[in-house]
């Protein structure tokens, strides 16, 4: 098999995956930049075609994001100097058919809420492995505020449990041993659930709970899914 045929890697699949929504960025355009390992390439390819000459501004969904946009020289700007943005493209932890997303593997699911929400479109962009019928088999990701944390897992629980899922949760850690303290100062508590066969009833249930800052379901927010499979990219829009 020549070098040109070989399956693509999975690195090379998320290249693959931001070169296509690359596509999709005009000049003029205000951006949202995603964050983790596919939004990467794509926040690389846009600093390249910024010195090229091509004019956006962006808004970054970490600290992490910011420091990359920052170094490959693009221009940045916050929500409240831009508060509508044309486009955000970002990566996913698990993508259904009706492009339901679970998000915050990374631990910057707030930001990536807020920012995808304040853009008129929201491309996610993934490695085929991100596809999935169900979601649920990805721990979902719920930001909490410390201040009383247990009485809020508590509550958590009662959620999930009213939504008729089960399942456990898992205080995130960082790499330190300590909590995984999100850019937001917030904690960070996984759901292991298996299955989620109704998102939008277990969203509708999350967000009641006081202490829950925002969890990584996102129902109805991404348009398009560009993927990237070992024998290339396929689009899906949203149905
Ligand atoms: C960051 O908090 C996440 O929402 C990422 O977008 C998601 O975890 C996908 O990351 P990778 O592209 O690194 O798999």
């Amino acid at each position: 098999m020549s070098a040109e045929n070989a399956p693509l890697t999975v690195d090379a699949q998320k290249r693959a995956a931001a070169a296509r929504a690359l596509e999709f960025v005009r000049s003029g355009m205000r951006l949202g930049l995603g964050t983790g390992s596919t939004a990467r390439p794509f926040v690389e390819m846009v600093g390249e075609k910024v010195r090229a000459g091509m004019q956006i501004v962006a808004v970054p969904t970490s600290e992490a994001t910011r420091a990359l946009a920052a170094e490959v020289g693009i221009p940045l700007t916050t929500l409240d100097e831009t508060p509508e943005l044309d486009l955000t493209v970002d990566g996913a932890d698990e993508i259904d058919p009706a492009l339901t997303l679970i998000k915050g593997g990374g631990g910057a699911l707030l930001r990536e809420k807020i920012v995808a929400s304040a853009s008129h479109r929201m491309i996610v962009i993934a490695d085929e492995s991100k596809w999935v019928s169900v979601l649920g088999r990805f721990p979902l990701p719920i930001e909490v505020n410390a201040f009383g944390l247990a009485a809020t897992r508590r509550a958590v629980e009662r959620a999930i449990a009213d939504a008729g899922l089960h399942g456990s949760l898992s205080l995130r850690s960082g790499k330190d041993g300590h909590a995984f303290v999100t850019d937001g100062g917030h904690l960070i508590l996984d759901a292991a659930l298996g299955r989620i066969a109704d998102p939008q009833a277990l969203a509708d249930r999350l967000v009641t709970v006081p202490g829950v800052v925002e969890h990584g379901l996102f129902v109805g927010i991404a348009q398009t899914a560009i993927l990237a499979g070992p024998a290339g990219v396929r689009i899906v829009e949203r149905p």
